[in-house]
C-alpha cells in the first residue's frame, strides 16, 4: 500500500475539521484517502465513480487528456507495433517483457493449455443455434468454474498462475466454437503448431471438407494487433465487475464470465457490433448530415465516440486506424463503409456538439471495419474483444489476490420510503 505524502485535504463538516491522507501514486491525479469520512456519519457520493479511484494498481496507466495508455510502462503504440500478443499477455503478467527464452517458454506454456475438457463441448448443446455467441461465452467461461477442482487454492500462488494461463489459452477455443456452433459447423479443435492469432482463425475458419485451409499471414497479424490493442485498460467497467467479484473469493472462471456480461453492453465492448450496425443503418455518405441531427437531439449516439477518461484522442484509436487501412490495403478492399465512417468522423471532429464535449473516436470506431474485413462476423465482434480483454482481467484479478483487500461493498445514498407499518 503506498504511503501518505504528508500531504492532507481538509474537509470541514457540521463545524468540525476532518484531515484527510493523501496519496500519490508514480503518475497521474493524487488520491485523496475518505475513510475517515464514514466516522462522522457521512458517506462520500461519486455515482458511476467519476472521481474514485477504487484500488491501486501497478499495471495499467492512462492519461486521458494527453491520449497515454501505458502497460507496465510501454506505450500502447509501442506494444502494438514492437512486440506480439503473447508478449503483452506475458508483460502485464509478470511486469516485464520476456526474454527470448521466456517468450519460448511462455508461448509454449499457453500452446499446451488450448485443449478444453471434453465435457465442456457438451454445454453448447444446451443453447439456440441463434443464440447470441456472447450469451453463449458468459455460459461457457462460467462453466469452466466447475473444472480444475485440484488448482483452485486461492492462497497457491501456482494455483493462480496455472488458472491465468488455462483462461488466456482456452478462451479463443471457447470463443471460436461459440461461432462454429451458431453456424452449425463442427468445432475445429486447436493446432498447436500454429501461434495465438492462426490458431483462433483456424477454429474459427478451417472446416472438416477444407484439409488444406491456411491461414492468410495478412489477417494473423492483424487479429493479434487487435488482440494487442485490447489487451487491458485499468479500472474499466468489465474490470472493476471482475475485481469485485473475485473481491469475495469467487471462483475465478466465475469472476471472468462476470467480466464478459459486463463487457456485452453498447456503452463498453459492445460497441464495436454497434459500430457495424450504426454504419448499416446510414447505409451511405449523404445519410450522414439527417444522422448527425438525431445524434445531436439525443435520439440516438454516435456509436465508437466518447469515452469516459480519453477526452482528446483515443491512442488504440490512432493505431487501429492506421492497421485499417494497412489491412484493407493490403487485401485490396476497398470497403465503402470506410468512406462512410471517415465522413462520420470528419464531421464529428469539426462540429461544435462534439467538439464541446470531447467526443472523438475510440478503439471501437475502426476494429469493426477490420473485423469485417478479416471475415469475421458481426455477432462475434465483441467476443473478440472478451478474448482478448481476459488477459487484462486475470492480471488484474492475479494483483488484487496477491495483496491484502478487502470485499468491495460499496454503500448508497437511500431515497426510498421511510420506515412504516402494514397497517392490517
Ligand atoms: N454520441 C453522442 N453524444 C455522446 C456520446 C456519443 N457516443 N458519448 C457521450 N455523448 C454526450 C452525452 O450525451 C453527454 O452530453 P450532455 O453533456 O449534453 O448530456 C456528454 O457527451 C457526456 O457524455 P456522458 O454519457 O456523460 O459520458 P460518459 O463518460 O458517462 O460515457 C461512454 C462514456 C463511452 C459510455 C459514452 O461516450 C458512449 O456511450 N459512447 C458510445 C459507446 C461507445 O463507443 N463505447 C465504447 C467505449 S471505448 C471501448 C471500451 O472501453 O469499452
Amino acid at each position: 500500500m503506498s504511503e501518505a505524502n504528508g500531504k492532507k485535504a481538509t474537509l470541514k463538516l457540521n463545524g468540525k475539521e476532518i484531515e484527510l491522507p493523501i496519496y500519490s501514486g508514480t503518475l497521474g491525479p493524487d488520491v485523496i484517502d475518505v475513510k475517515d469520512v464514514l466516522a462522522s456519519g457521512h458517506f462520500t457520493f461519486d455515482p458511476g465513480f467519476m472521481a474514485t479511484a477504487s484500488c491501486e494498481s501497478k499495471i495499467t496507466y492512462i492519461d486521458g487528456n494527453a491520449g497515454i495508455l501505458l502497460h507496465r510502462g510501454y506505450p500502447i503504440d509501442q506494444l502494438a507495433t514492437k512486440t506480439d500478443y503473447l508478449e503483452t499477455c506475458y508483460l502485464l503478467l509478470n511486469g516485464e517483457l520476456p526474454t527470448a527464452e521466456q517468450k519460448k517458454e511462455f508461448d509454449s506454456q499457453v500452446r499446451n493449455h488450448t485443449m478444453v475438457h471434453d465435457q465442456v463441448s457438451r454445454f453448447f448443446n444446451g443453447f439456440r443455434r441463434d443464440a447470441h455467441p456472447m450469451a453463449i461465452m458468459v455460459g461457457v467461461v462460467g462453466a469452466l468454474s466447475a473444472f480444475y477442482h485440484n488448482n483452485l487454492d486461492l492462497d497457491d500462488v501456482n494455483h493462480r498462475e496455472i488458472t491465468a494461463i488455462r483462461l488466456i489459452a482456452k478462451v479463443p477455443t471457447l470463443a471460436a466454437w461459440s461461432y462454429k456452433y451458431t453456424v452449425g459447423q463442427p468445432f475445429i479443435y486447436p493446432r498447436n503448431d500454429l501461434d495465438y492469432a492462426e490458431n483462433f482463425l483456424h477454429m474459427m475458419f478451417a472446416t472438416p471438407a477444407d484439409r488444406d485451409y491456411k491461414v492468410n499471414p495478412i489477417l494473423a497479424k492483424a487479429m493479434d494487433r487487435i488482440f494487442t490493442l485490447h489487451a487491458d485498460h485499468e479500472q474499466n467497467a468489465s474490470t472493476s465487475t471482475v475485481r469485485l467479484a473475485g473481491s469475495t473469493g469467487a471462483n475465478p472462471y466465475a469472476c471472468i464470465s462476470a467480466g464478459i456480461a459486463a463487457l456485452w453492453g453498447p456503452a463498453h465492448g459492445g460497441a464495436n457490433e454497434a459500430v457495424l450496425k450504426m454504419l448499416d443503418e446510414i447505409g451511405s455518405v449523404e445519410n450522414v448530415a439527417p444522422f448527425m441531427e438525431k445524434v445531436k437531439t439525443k435520439e440516438v449516439k454516435l456509436m465508437g465516440f466518447g469515452h469516459r477518461v480519453y477526452k482528446n484522442f483515443d491512442p488504440r484509436a490512432k493505431v487501429m486506424k492506421e492497421t485499417c487501412d494497412e489491412v484493407l490495403g493490403a487485401l485490396g478492399i476497398n470497403d465503402p463503409q470506410l468512406e462512410l465512417a471517415m465522413e462520420l468522423e470528419r464531421i464529428a471532429l469539426s462540429d461544435e456538439y462534439f467538439i464541446k464535449r470531447n467526443l472523438y473516436p475510440n478503439v471501437d470506431f475502426y476494429s469493426g471495419i477490420i473485423l469485417k474485413a478479416i471475415g469475421i462476423p458481426t455477432s462475434m465482434f465483441t467476443v473478440i474483444f472478451a478474448l482478448a480483454r481476459t488477459i487484462g482481467w486475470i492480471t488484474h484479478w492475479l494483483e488484487m489476490q496477491s495483496t491484502p483487500h478487502k470485499i468491495g461493498r460499496p454503500r448508497q445514498l437511500y431515497t426510498g420510503e421511510k420506515q412504516r407499518n402494514i397497517d392490517r
